[in-house]
């Protein structure tokens, strides 16, 4: 496979990559631009973040999750080559003004997230360092450097590079549509898609496992990005989780605020809801909120596409109904629907998985339920439907007594496991106290459930 890609300003072309290599490897052992640190290697610890251009704009991603391949026609900087002119960048000298700093292990990454965010104008910096984890400096004196390069001005190399990725878009992707992608996986059943590769990237760097016939998505511009038509969304696969929870704040509020709880901010811009589907994990926070929605899921399979309602995807815990050669193309839902909620439980609130993922859209007339669903992951071994507690309430008035009584659906339809992140237990006491909370949610009452410190 062969690759051309900008690194801090310069033209690099790579022939016969090694399509799993991770750009943290390249560019620590090949290169030694060993400013990017290697801290977990699994998307968790932000040490690695490097700046990334593509027709997308400007973003922090992990490198230790970025395969070589995936830099094709993009332009990457590293923290070496984060200033100008012989001159820090502005948050680098708000960071030593600030004492932003103790070990420095994780500088690199909290700097390269700083300086992705300054270019976008972000001043959201809790969001911004989502996915940076900070041993011994302590966020605030991090934070208040983010602050004080608010106003900082933004290097000529931002423009640069966007320039040089808008001037290479003509060197054309191995698989560049939906198409080819589609000829490619008919031909080749056998092989392995790569999105976003937060989930491959750890079969590699955790598992070691050797890919050897792999596909690479990110040129398929046709799959990206969201159709707004007048009663329904259409997001393409390859829809990143951040424009992905821009398109949401817009037209489901609840659900957008959840996927501000996706991992980080790293992983939301690099993970695409087509592999959030597609790996069926019963864990996963797009498809409790989409089965709440009556969401439906496109698949294709050479020129042949099919649809389905996207709950009837998830067969078995690792088990989907797709067929040899087929891939995720699309998933539309609804454009409106007041009483969606998502509610997602993990340990911490930012990159971190569910424990329980509870989403909830019942519809009431009259006083009466005229229609529920409510769908859970981290209940089953797949994301799955509340069918008795939605038996319990259809029909009956909204009201506290047809919840009391609906809450005992949940023995009959969950049977959750213990693992690390709950007990079995825990996990039917609080999907039941979710139901609870969608109540009085939903009944106007506030709902405290975190406890803010300013
Ligand atoms: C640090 C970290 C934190 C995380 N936190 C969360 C979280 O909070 N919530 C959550 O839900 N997930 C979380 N994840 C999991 C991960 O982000 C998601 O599962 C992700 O959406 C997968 O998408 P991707 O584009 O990266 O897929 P990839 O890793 O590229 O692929 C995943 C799987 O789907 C297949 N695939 C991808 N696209 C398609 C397609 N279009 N058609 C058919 N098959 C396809 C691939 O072949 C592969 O089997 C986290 C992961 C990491 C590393
Ligand atoms: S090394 Fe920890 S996120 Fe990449
Ligand atoms: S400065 Fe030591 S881990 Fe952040």
């Amino acid at each position: 496979m062969d690759i051309t890609f900008l690194l801090n300003g310069e033209t690099v072309r790579l022939t016969d990559v090694d399509p799993t290599r991770s750009a943290l490897d390249w560019l620590r052992e090949t290169r030694g631009l060993n400013g990017t640190k290697e801290g977990c290697n699994e998307g968790d610890c932000g040490a690695c973040t490097v700046v990334v251009t593509d027709e997308g704009g400007i973003r922090a991603l992990n490198a230790c999750l970025l395969f070589l391949p995936q830099l094709h026609g993009k332009a990457l900087r590293t923290v070496e080559a984060l200033g100008e002119a012989g001159q820090m960048h502005p948050v680098q000298t708000a960071m030593v003004d600030h004492h932003g700093s103790q070990c420095g292990f994780c500088t690199p990454g909290i700097v390269a997230s700083l300086v992705a965010g300054h270019a976008q104008g972000r001043t959201d910096h809790d969001d911004v360092l989502s996915g940076n984890l900070c041993r011994c400096t302590g966020y605030v004196s991090i934070i208040r450097a983010a602050q004080a390069a608010e106003d900082g001005e933004v290097p000529d190399w931002v423009e640069a590079d966007a320039l040089a990725v808008e001037a290479m878009a003509g060197n054309a992707a191995q698989i560049d549509s939906a198409d080819a992608l589609a000829a490619w996986y008919l031909a080749n059943p056998d092989g392995v898609l790569i999105a976003g590769a937060t989930d491959v990237g750890l079969w590699v760097t955790k598992q070691l496992r050797d890919l050897r016939k792999v596909a690479f998505l990110g040129g398929c511009a046709d799959l990206k990005g969201a159709e707004i038509g007048r009663d329904t969304i259409r997001f393409g696969a390859m829809t990143n989780m951040n424009d992905v929870q821009a398109v949401l704040a817009i037209h489901h509020p609840s659900y957008a605020d959840m996927v501000r709880r996706y991992a980080s901010e790293q992983i939301r811009n690099a993970a695409t809801i087509g592999g959030n589907i597609a790996n069926g994990s019963p864990i996963g926070d797009n498809p409790p909120a989409l089965i709440a929605l009556g969401a439906t899921l496109h698949l294709r399979r050479g020129d042949e596409r099919r649809s389905m309602p996207i709950e009837d995807f998830f067969v078995a815990y690792g088990k989907q109904d797709r067929r040899e050669g087929e891939f995720v193309e699309a998933v539309t839902l609804p454009k409106s629907a007041p009483a969606l909620r998502c509610y997602k439980l993990s340990k911490r609130f930012d990159q971190d998985i569910s424990a329980v993922c509870g989403c909830f859209n019942v519809s009431v007339e009259n006083g009466l339920v005229t229609a529920a669903r409510i769908a859970f992951g981290g209940m089953a071994a797949t994301p799955k439907r509340a069918a008795s507690v939605e038996a319990a309430l259809v029909g009956k008035p909204w009201n506290a007594a047809t919840v009391t009584a609906a809450l005992a659906g949940f023995a009959a339809d969950y049977a959750p496991i213990s693992d690390m992140r709950a007990s079995a237990a825990y996990r039917q006491i609080t999907a039941r106290n979710m139901l609870s909370r969608y109540f009085a949610d939903l009944s106007g009452q506030a709902v405290n459930v975190r406890e803010v410190h300013a």
